[in-house]
């Protein structure tokens, strides 16, 4: 997507340029190792897009756009400490590579940098920036304090799911294009609706990444195959699962999400109860619907239809994404 090209291009070019070159080596060599094995930079294209929509100067949207990324990137190495992933963007993770303190550190300090990308920013911009910033990480860390609670509670619900993933997903695409946005100098209203196209466009997009964990393929989805269903994530894939069980599936069900194994008979077993009950096409209506929603916020927007269009391509591309 050509579009898509022309921020990937920028966005490539000032992280090679802001490259961490700092000492100790041991903990900025794991920061680039994994911005360096890229994924896809969907949040800071995200800013630059908010940024271009609303008229904005790109070059001011820079470094706040690799702001969200480090941030990102932090959440990553922490994330897959908590649900011990072994593979991300189809190489091992920073603490299987680098050792657990490593991956705190390097986390941390990706966090933090994050903040210092904001500095250039004039001071009114700079307070709104890091307001909505701070907010989008705490709700992140709620989300993703659910996310471990649920793994061990029987009684999730499909509200308690969607809060849980519009924290932990939803917001800092929500937030990415709200910063965009402020930066163009966007009126409120303008604000608000990008803000709300993004957390929909967020939630749709782990809705997906819930799917492609089990009915993705592992080679370009670049994460362990199933590895929610070792983990006992309390996805929307078993949540549907359960709610059109039989009750001997629904058995099967309770005792391989009672313990953690890496019995792949749990995968097979859980698998098999996924498809039968038809849980990937309810699933993918499901994005569908929160892609719909996202439409109707952007057709809120008060810019130029035409200059509307790649936020339409951006979702098909981010929806249908095999990466
Ligand atoms: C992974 O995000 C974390 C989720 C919210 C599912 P991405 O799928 O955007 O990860 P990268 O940056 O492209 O690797
Ligand atoms: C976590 O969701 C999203 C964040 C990193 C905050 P997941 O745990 O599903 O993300 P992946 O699948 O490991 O990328
Ligand atoms: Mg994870
Ligand atoms: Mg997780
Ligand atoms: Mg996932």
């Amino acid at each position: 997507m050509e579009f898509l090209d022309r921020y990937q291009e920028i966005i490539t070019a000032a992280i090679e340029k802001y490259k961490f070159k700092e000492k100790p080596v041991e903990l900025y060599e794991p920061m680039n190792y994994i911005i360096g094995h890229r994924g896809k930079r969907l949040r800071p294209i995200m800013v630059l897009m908010a940024c271009d929509l609303f008229g904005g100067d790109l070059q001011k949207a820079i470094k706040p756009s690799l702001a969200i990324e480090f941030f990102h990137n932090f959440t990553l190495i922490h994330d897959d400490i908590m649900d011990e992933a072994p593979l991300r963007r189809n190489v091992p993770t920073i603490h299987t590579v680098y050792g657990l303190n490593t991956g705190i550190l390097s986390g941390d300090a990706l966090l933090l940098k994050a903040y210092k990308y904001f500095e250039d920013l004039e001071p009114e911009l700079f307070k709104a920036c890091i307001r909505i910033f701070t907010h989008t990480g705490l709700l992140l860390c709620e989300g993703q304090q659910y996310d471990i609670n649920f793994e061990v509670k029987e009684d999730v619900t499909y509200n308690d799911y969607i809060r849980m993933i519009t924290y932990k997903t939803g917001m800092l695409s929500a937030c990415s294009f709200e910063i965009g946005a402020l930066i163009a100098g966007a009126n409120y209203a303008n604000a608000k609706a990008i803000f709300n196209f993004g957390k929909h466009i967020g939630i749709a997009f782990q809705i997906m990444d819930d799917y492609l964990d089990v009915f993705g393929e592992q080679e370009s989805f670049g994460k362990k195959h199933a590895g929610d269903i070792y983990e006992n994530k309390k996805t929307v894939l078993y949540l549907l699962a359960k709610e059109h069980a039989t009750e001997e599936e629904e058995k099967e069900l309770d005792f391989w999400y009672s313990k953690k194994t890496d019995n792949i008979d749990k995968v097979y077993g859980v698998e098999k109860i996924f498809r039968r009950t038809k849980v990937d096409e309810k699933t993918l209506r499901l994005v569908q619907k929160h892609n719909e929603i996202a439409q109707e916020y952007l057709q809120k927007m008060d810019a130029p239809e035409e200059k509307k269009k790649p936020f339409i391509e951006l979702a098909n591309y981010l929806l249908r994404r095999d990466s």
